[in-house]
């Protein structure tokens, strides 16, 4: 068959540049700015289990939690308000990240990012010191506010700073903050649980402070992307900026192509218009199909509701939370594999690898569970091999997302827009992202009690769907200099339809030659 995958690494131009020491901890501090998402996905499933936070703000919810005796499992912790309170966040996150598009194109990444950490610190003080529950819902939406910031420009300013050889491992850093920030959370709750007097939840949330102050004061002593440099009108300063980033002198190859990258995009008057170009199919589709599809593979179940879920299938409270740090540590441990393998095996060796693991473990958990819990939510006694066999499965499950959806969702579309789009198109990356956390948050708990176990056959089926589309329709872009990115779609055998010979005028020659089989 005809090749899906796209050309060749490399895609015909090599543009000089080396992993310097520069480049290294510029990208690094950047990355970090993935750290308040993380914490705050980690912190909040733990909170809102904590009585005392509960007994301040939800009165209803504590006491339903403790005056319903239910034999069924899959309905027990059934609250909207409650998710509602969780997932209002994304709402937040949702809009901004669309005001983020203009900051980002106007006036560079880093003002993005400086704003996203601002927002998130006062979010963070306000909930800290909450007493009544419109504190905590202000404080949640400057938190979204700031995710939304810091998610719309954090990837794309990795994937332009970073040398193409090593744009994966680079950008990569952006998901291993989060997962490092999940895992910190979930350890803190656990800690923070246990506090006599039971103000443990003001530090949990208060906490997500100190994440919040490394992405505000790390914005301020990042240098700006010579790509976004030029976006504004500064040649000179960017021609210096790529010379220290690259590490080399001769820098005027890739300098040319980012002006040229520059002057198509200026010609262009409303990005969100531009969107809806025939020839920006191929990205319109990547930037609204990758993101629903991350979150389709489910892991958010886990992420929010580890506890609630190992509690439902027979944990008790401390092995229940026990069970959540381990997932945290196999989702960091698997991140860090994507970040060695992603630039050598490609995205979609990744992505397709990731989901063919993650279809087989929903459909072991769903057997298991099914097999024990039955219809009626009722599973008697549950032996211990039980739990350690489900536990294994979910495991091997979140390492499968986070070696591929999990980075290769910020990734993929932060380095296969053109300049011209880049900044909404990430945009609505990210407010799709956003959309369906939030729904798959707010629905996850009724679902449980109505679809039981066949909620990880549902997710099961998006799988399939995702790994089906991901090979048809994803071109590799592993090598390919950002800038360069039109000519995987030209040489796609379906997208090239969309894309005729002279768009992105400022690129070589389409090299046909190096379309190669997969
Ligand atoms: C996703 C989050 C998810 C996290 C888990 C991210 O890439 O966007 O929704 O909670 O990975 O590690």
């Amino acid at each position: 068959m005809p090749a899906v995958g796209g050309i060749g690494p490399g895609g015909g131009k090599e543009y000089p540049g080396n992993l310097t020491p520069f480049v290294t901890v510029t990208c690094i501090v950047a990355a970090m700015g993935g750290l308040i998402f993380g914490y705050d996905i980690g912190i909040s499933g733990g909170v809102t289990s904590m009585d005392p936070f509960l007994k301040k703000f939800f009165m209803s919810v504590y006491r339903k939690k403790h005056n319903d005796k239910t034999t069924n499992q899959y309905c027990q912790y059934d609250s909207q308000t409650l998710t509602m309170f969780t997932s209002s966040l994304y709402l937040a996150a949702l809009l901004s990240s669309l005001v983020a598009s203009t900051i980002t194109r106007k006036f560079g990444r880093k003002l993005s990012m400086l704003f996203g950490g601002l927002l998130f610190l006062i979010g963070a003080l306000i909930n800290g010191f909450a007493q009544a529950i419109w504190m905590l819902i202000v404080g949640r939406i400057l938190l979204g506010f700031g995710i939304g910031f810091a998610n719309q420009s954090v990837p794309l300013y990795l994937s332009e700073m970073a040398p193409y050889k090593y744009r994966g491992a680079l950008n990569i850093g952006f998901q291993l903050s989060i997962t490092v920030g999940i895992l910190v959370a979930n350890v803190l709750n656990y800690f923070f649980a246990k506090i006599k007097g039971g103000w443990g939840w003001r530090l949990s949330l208060g906490g997500a402070m100190v994440p919040a102050l490394i992405i505000t004061i790390g914005s301020l002593v990042l240098p700006d992307t010579p790509n976004s440099m030029i976006e504004r009108g500064d040649h000179e300063k960017a021609r210096q900026q790529l010379r220290k980033v690259r590490g080399v002198e001769d820098i005027d190859e890739e300098f040319n192509d980012l002006i040229a990258a520059s002057e198509e995009s200026k010609k262009v008057e409303h990005p969100w218009r531009n969107l809806l170009q025939h020839k920006y199919r191929p990205h319109l589709t990547m930037a609204i199909m990758i993101p629903f599809f991350q979150q389709f593979t489910g892991i958010n179940v886990i992420m929010f509701y580890a506890p609630v879920l190992f509690g439902s299938i027979g944990f008790k409270d401390d092995s229940a939370l026990m069970s959540a740090v381990i997932t945290g540590v196999v989702n960091v441990a698997a991140t860090v594999v994507s970040i060695y393998g992603v630039d050598k095996w490609g995205r979609r060796a990744l992505f397709l690898e990731g989901g063919a693991q993650m279809i087989i473990c929903q459909a072991v958990v769903a057997a298991a569970i099914g097999a024990k819990f039955g219809i009626d939510g009722n599973p008697g006694d549950l032996p211990k091999w039980y739990a350690i066999v489900v536990v294994m499965f979910i495991c091997i499950y979140v390492a499968g997302f986070a070696w591929s959806w999990g980075p290769l969702g910020w990734l993929v579309p932060s380095e296969i827009f053109p300049l011209e789009i880049r900044s909404a198109a990430q945009s609505i990356n990210v407010s799709v992202n956003m959309l369906f956390t939030f729904f798959v948050a707010q629905i996850f708990l009724t679902m449980l009690c109505h679809m039981k176990f066949g909620l990880f056959i549902f997710f099961g089926f998006f799988v399939v769907i995702m790994t089906i589309f991901i090979y048809f329709f994803l071109p590799e872009t592993k090598g390919i200099p950002i800038e360069e990115m039109g000519k995987v779609w030209k040489a796609h055998p379906y997208w090239s339809k969309f894309v005729e010979n002279d768009d992105y005028g400022h690129e070589v020659e389409l090299n046909k030659g190096a379309v190669k089989n997969v």
